[in-house]
């Protein structure tokens, strides 16, 4: 065991953002911009490796356990961009024997013989942004595909060979009735597939829907969603692990569990986002890439015009590299822990944060009594109650 005080180096993972789609969704706040005319991928390659090469004294001898290529829509780049990334990348990385590697695409940006390049690539889980197979609710959510391409999607997918596919849905769309929540998730169920993300519809800020918000379904529509597509979930062998994510038995999403479990890892490409134990300076850092994708293309620009002249600039694409304040590690650590229906051990948080648990033992306590925490001494998890009051359990440590 680690002695509070020490941190303990995490696994490490990968996440690659790309921030470009053919169109905005009006309900997303992600770093994700309009696609104006032909992406500039051969430049976007190279920045992402020179990104990477500053960030490669963060790795500390680690290999790579997963990557995750998030955005914006990963699959509107070709197979032959992701070529050039991936040879040059394992020049640099070790990467682990069984790395998870997943790109997250769009229905409407779904080819055959792209889906093949990618998986004859090593990418060898697919992500795909359903949100939903009804006609009215796609059209309403500002999507660019329908429900049949949605299916061919999942299609190519498999036939490239994919064995391990996610489907993305929503739910507690504007005025969605509970039969059709239901409908879209039996209907994602039916192509059997070995993940599915269900994300409640939020209204974020910055968004079309926060200027114009749709009609939401009243609460208790949503409750009825929620226990009949929990119950649903699960009779189907799909087992909840987090808030929001169901898995067959040993289809967790090991990059998404990295981040969770309070794991390391390297964030590159626009807006990106990083985490790093550095125990050596008894330190957590936080990092963000230049969001805008315009700004992080210059700073490949200005890294590539010092390089000519022999000159190494310093982080160029960097927008923010702070270390997590001491009083802040608890709940940066809790918020993500208890999502996680395995919970989180004394001993890794001690090993993760560097911090005594007793500090949390009266709050552990008190909501261990209001039947929102079981604590068998070693390991905290929050209930089924604690679950449907997340944000208190969480309120309890800010
Ligand atoms: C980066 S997107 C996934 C890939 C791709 N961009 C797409 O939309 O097809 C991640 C997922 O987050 C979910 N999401 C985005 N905005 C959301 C919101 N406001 N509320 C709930 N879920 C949201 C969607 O299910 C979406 O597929
Ligand atoms: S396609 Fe995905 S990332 Fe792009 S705007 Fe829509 S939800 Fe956001």
């Amino acid at each position: 065991m680690n002695a509070p005080g020490t941190l303990t180096l995490p696994p490490l993972s990968l996440y690659i953002h790309v921030p470009w789609c053919v169109r905005k969704c009006p309900y997303c706040d992600f770093n994700s911009h309009a696609q104006n005319g032909e992406l500039p991928e051969d430049e976007y390659i190279d920045a992402l490796l020179d990104d990477l090469n500053h960030d490669l004294n963060y790795v500390q001898g680690r290999e790579i356990l997963s990557i995750f290529i998030g955005g914006g829509t990963p699959s509107l780049l070709s197979a032959k961009a992701y070529e050039k990334l991936f040879a040059d990348m394992q020049q640099k990385l070790h990467f682990a024997s069984d790395i998870e590697i997943t790109l997250e695409a769009n229905p409407g940006t779904a080819e055959r013989e792209k889906f093949a390049d990618y998986f004859a690539l090593g990418i060898n889980r697919l992500s795909i942004g359903v949100q939903s197979f009804d006609a009215g609710h796609l059209q309403r959510l500002g999507r660019i595909h329908d429900a049949n391409d949605a299916e061919r999607a999942i299609e190519f997918a498999r036939k490239a060979g994919f064995k391990r596919l996610n489907l993305d849905i929503m739910y507690g769309l504007g005025e969605q009735t509970p039969e059709q929540a239901i409908a879209d998730l039996q209907r994602a169920i039916s192509f059997e597939p070995e993940h599915l993300s269900w994300y409640q519809l939020t209204i974020e800020q910055n968004t079309a829907y926060y200027k114009q918000p749709p009609p939401i379904p009243p609460e208790d529509s949503i409750i009825e969603m929620q226990d009949a597509g929990l119950a649903m979930l699960a009779a189907n062998g799909l087992q909840r692990y987090e808030v929001s994510a169901f898995a067959r038995e040993g289809e967790a999403s090991r990059h998404n569990l990295n981040y969770w479990r309070f794991g390391d890892y390297l964030g590159i490409g626009a807006g990106a986002h990083g985490k790093i134990t550095q125990p050596l300076q008894g330190r957590i850092l936080r990092m963000r890439k230049r969001k805008q994708p315009d700004h992080y293309l210059q700073a490949a620009r200005y890294s590539k015009a010092q390089a000519e002249k022999n000159l190494v600039a310093r982080y160029p694409y960097l927008a923010d590299g702070t270390p997590i304040e001491k009083e802040d590690l608890p709940l940066e650590f809790l918020l993500n822990a208890l999502r996680l229906r395995e919970g989180f051990t004394v001993s890794q948080y001690e090993a993760l944060t560097g911090l005594p648990f007793s500090d949390l033992g009266k709050r552990v306590e008190s909501l261990t009594h209001q039947g929102l925490l079981t604590a068998d001494g070693e390991r905290i998890t929050t209930t089924e109650r604690g679950y449907q009051f997340l944000n208190s359990v969480l309120g309890a440590f800010v």
